[in-house]
């Protein structure tokens, strides 16, 4: 198979490529860092890009959380505009499969159940609460505790920050693509991935490769909040592995089919923490009580459809990750 990866100069698109190579098909690399600058907003090249091409895996976008709003315009732009793009070009090359990094941004707070109301939608945190070090989203309904719980596919989405907002933007887009050409849409919603590669001492870098440059500079990692905010941390190459499963799986058509991709083994923000600062060596972490507004709480995965579905697995440990990344 001959494949489009935009993005493919960044973190995951870069493993996508390699699995994609690995598994004998051919992958083209179409990024704005390559030397040709290739952006996904222009409707030209991408054209020229598409010729020939089976599939695309839309790896490219803005990541992270940063400046909120004041970056609103930037995110909506290379994220809804630069796939609105895309997929007006691949309608009119003929080009039917696409393969999207989704993101478990879209699903805002987790899944929670109360011991009175069953599972319930906690709305966002306040700032009274967090400044309180109250950092558990209690009952909307009784206030009481919740107990956190594995977030499905068919979870109500909820994004709530200007990222999340486009990237559940691109699911809609590449669905309404799909009913209209009768293509196959697949978003692989991902949840916490690291790796080797992952950027480096940028605002937009994920927690771990803060955590690692602290580590690398003999400082404590700062954990925010009291360092039980669960997440699933997912490796790399395992993301990576479910982009070409998804990509060889022939999917129904005229649909867009979600996947979450995670480890399926939750873990606190404070385990991982605690992991690479072993791995480093040390100094040990630090639990400072700081927030960030838009933060969730926990969000974990259930990829049960992944697996079933795609018979993908992840193949890499928490431990066996976690110390190869901070060895890198
Ligand atoms: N890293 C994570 O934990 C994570 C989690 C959920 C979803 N995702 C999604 O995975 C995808 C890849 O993210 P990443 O972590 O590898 O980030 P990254 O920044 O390393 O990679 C994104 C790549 O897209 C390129 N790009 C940005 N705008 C472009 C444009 N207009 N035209 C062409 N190329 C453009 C960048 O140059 C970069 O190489 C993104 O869609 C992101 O939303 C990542
Ligand atoms: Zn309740």
């Amino acid at each position: 198979m001959r494949v489009l990866v935009t993005g493919g100069a960044g973190f995951v698109g870069s493993h996508v490529v390699d699995a994609l190579r690995g598994c004998g098909h051919e992958a083209l690399v179409f990024d704005v860092r390559e030397d040709s600058g290739a952006d996904v907003r222009d409707r030209a090249a991408v054209g020229r890009a598409l010729v020939g091409v089976d599939a695309v895996c839309h790896q490219a976008a803005m990541v992270g959380l940063g400046d909120g709003v004041a970056d609103a315009a930037e995110y909506v732009s290379r994220n809804d505009l630069g796939t609105a793009v895309l997929l007006a070009a691949m309608a009119e090359a003929g080009v039917g499969r696409l393969v999207l990094a989704g993101s478990m941004v879209v699903y805002g707070e987790g899944r929670y159940a109360c011991a009175r109301h069953g599972v319930v939608r906690p709305g966002p945190r306040v700032v009274a609460d967090l400044e309180a070090g109250r950092f558990e989203p209690g009952c909307p309904v009784c206030g009481e505790a919740l107990a956190p719980g594995l977030v499905g596919e068919d979870a109500p989405v909820d994004p709530r920050n200007v990222y999340a907002t486009t990237k559940l933007a691109q699911e809609h887009l590449a669905a309404a693509w799909a009913r209209a050409t009768g293509g196959s849409a697949v978003s692989l919603r991902y949840h916490n991935v690291y790796g080797p590669r992952m950027p480096r001492d940028t605002p937009y870098a994920g927690v771990a490769s803060f955590f690692r440059s602290a580590l690398a500079r003999g400082e404590a990692p700062r954990v925010f909040e009291d360092g039980r905010q669960r997440r699933d941390f997912v490796h790399v190459r395992d993301v990576a592995a479910a982009n070409v499963a998804a990509l060889e799986a022939g999917t129904e058509s005229g649909a867009l089919a979600v996947y979450n991709a995670g480890s399926g083994e939750p873990r606190t923000v404070g385990e991982m923490a605690w992991a690479l600062a072993a791995a480093c060596g040390g100094p040990e972490p630090v639990v400072t009580g700081e927030y960030r507004l838009g933060d969730v709480r926990h969000i974990t995965a259930d990829s049960a459809r992944l697996r079933a579905e795609l018979g993908w697995k992840p193949r890499v440990g928490f431990e066996e990750g976690m110390a190869e990344f901070a060895a890198e």
